[in-house]
């Protein structure tokens, strides 16, 4: 009877000796085997398990340790793995605990001796260390892709909307008017750390294990910078107990995983604020929404509130990995197969996440009258009246006292400062002129934070540029 790999169960699991070793007298308990096995999902890693097997084979060869035949044997076997494995073929067994394992056994079946000479001066530590090493680096690759798609699609947005104006929030209550696309902007600054901090990880993600074999090193003349340079990777790990050990690489590219959905989880509140009826600025396509089923008027912002959610889970992954990795003793222990399913479905959350977001930020309706509406209700240009006063010779602290005055008054009538008449605005300071009815629009109060990362339509035109050329780079 064969177990299948996808769905252990008591009654799939077979009964014959473990696969690797005479010593043991006793089988495994079938709960036991199904505890600690993980090619139910470290089969996931099969690629990289066979991309890394060659490159070791490949050196065997070059210093002498394997003959041509053996490693021919080995290269056409592994081909034929390929195949199966891609085509759905392959048929994944339970009792062979691993993937390395079950592929190292169909080999096997598949050559003969040469497969059981690919093992030598290596150990599954030093092998899955690899493995999701060189899963990790393309996985980040692509991460890296879709964070730039995501960035892009931010981008275009805000270049449509330079001179849409938004009320820009402190403590959610309105603030300062800000251009729309500047907000838009501020997340693209996030996620392109975000990139710089993934590309950073990657540098110690891309570091090769192998020759640490069990833990110790190995008696075998290998030759792991070939092994390295094979890989493309940028450089092999220089103590045996660390290589096999540490998980550390897959800790900090968790925490940058965390980091990106931290953002996207800010940018999903505000997405679900700004399209609820009290705000009205923005409207999310319907396919990205869902209805209710039993209030008909309903149309819900589904997508950033799951993506809000599913920041829990990535933040939660980190946490078991970093748990998971303190109070290990050198060196390798099993406890370390807990890291793959974590981090795997932070891969996987991650990179729906992102695709999502970009398709959903390109169908995003921008409702310029609403934001404006709202821009025009908290006195958001009071800041520019006291700025106002101090070019004409008041000093600061005077000058938003007096503002303080004028806002009250304001309120008192329920207008906005640019509808109080010149004389009345004068009662506060007799310096106040025609001219600064300019000053107290939105408008103007845009266009004269013309500084380097402020939000006057010139300078985030200028953003848009440089991020532009950034992501085209
Ligand atoms: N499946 C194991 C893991 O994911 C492979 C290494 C097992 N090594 C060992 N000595 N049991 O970590």
């Amino acid at each position: 009877m064969t177990a299948s790999a996808d769905k252990p169960s008591d009654n799939q699991l077979a009964n014959k000796s473990q696969a690797w070793s005479a010593l043991f007298s006793e089988p495994m308990s079938e709960l036991v085997k199904r505890y600690t096995a993980s090619v139910f999902f470290d089969k996931r890693l099969w690629a990289a398990d066979i991309q890394g097997s060659l490159a070791h084979a490949e050196m065997l060869l070059a210093q002498g340790i394997l003959s041509a035949e053996d490693h021919a044997a080995i290269e056409s076997g592994m081909a034929q793995i390929k195949g199966e494995i891609a085509a759905g073929q392959f048929d994944w067994k339970l009792d062979l605990e691993d993937v390395h394992l079950n592929i190292e056994a169909r080999l096997t079946e598949l050559v003969g001796l040469p497969a059981k000479r690919l093992h030598t001066g290596r150990s599954r530590n030093d092998q899955v260390a690899t493995d999701v090493r060189l899963w990790l680096r393309s996985e980040i690759d692509e991460l890296l892709q879709l964070l730039s798609a995501l960035q892009l699609a931010l981008v275009e947005v805000a270049e449509k909307n330079v001179e849409v104006i938004l009320p820009g929030f402190t403590h959610l209550q309105v603030a300062q008017p800000v251009s729309f696309g500047h907000h838009l902007l501020a997340y693209v600054e996030m996620f392109a750390r975000d990139a710089e901090r993934l590309l950073d990880a990657r540098r110690r993600v891309n570091r090769l294990p192998l020759g640490a074999a069990a833990l110790a090193g190995t008696s075998y003349p290998l030759d792991r910078e070939r092994v390295a340079r094979t890989l493309g990777m940028e450089g092999v790990c220089q103590n045996s107990l660390d290589a096999v050990s540490d998980r550390d690489f897959a800790i900090e590219f968790s925490a940058a995983a965390a980091l990106v959905m931290v953002h996207i989880s800010r940018l999903s509140e505000e997405l679900i604020l700004w399209m609820s009826q009290s705000f009205g600025f923005i409207d999310l396509a319907d396919r990205f929404c869902t209805g209710s089923s039993i209030m008909p008027q309903k149309k819900n912002p589904d997508v950033p509130e799951l993506a809000r959610g599913k920041t829990g889970r990535v933040v939660g992954h980190l946490m078991g990995l970093i748990t998971l990795m303190k109070g290990q003793p050198l060196a390798y222990n099993k406890d370390n197969q807990e890291d793959k399913e974590p981090l795997f479905d932070t891969v996987d959350t991650l990179k729906d996440t992102l695709r999502i977001f970009a398709e959903m930020a390109a169908g995003i309706t921008v409702k310029p009258e609403a934001m404006e509406r709202a821009a025009l209700k908290g006195y958001a240009t009071a800041t520019d009246l006291a700025d106002y006063l101090v070019k004409k010779g008041l000093a600061f602290r005077d000058a938003h006292e007096i503002v303080a005055h004028a806002v009250k008054t304001a309120i008192a009538r329920g207008l906005d400062l640019s509808a109080l008449p010149l004389a009345e605005l004068q009662k506060f300071d007799a310096r106040i002129g025609e001219d600064v009815f300019e000053v107290l629009s939105l408008r103007g109060s845009l266009n004269a934070r013309n500084i380097l990362g402020g939000t006057a339509p010139a300078q985030v035109r200028a953003q848009v540029a440089r991020h532009r050329a950034r992501l085209a780079a």
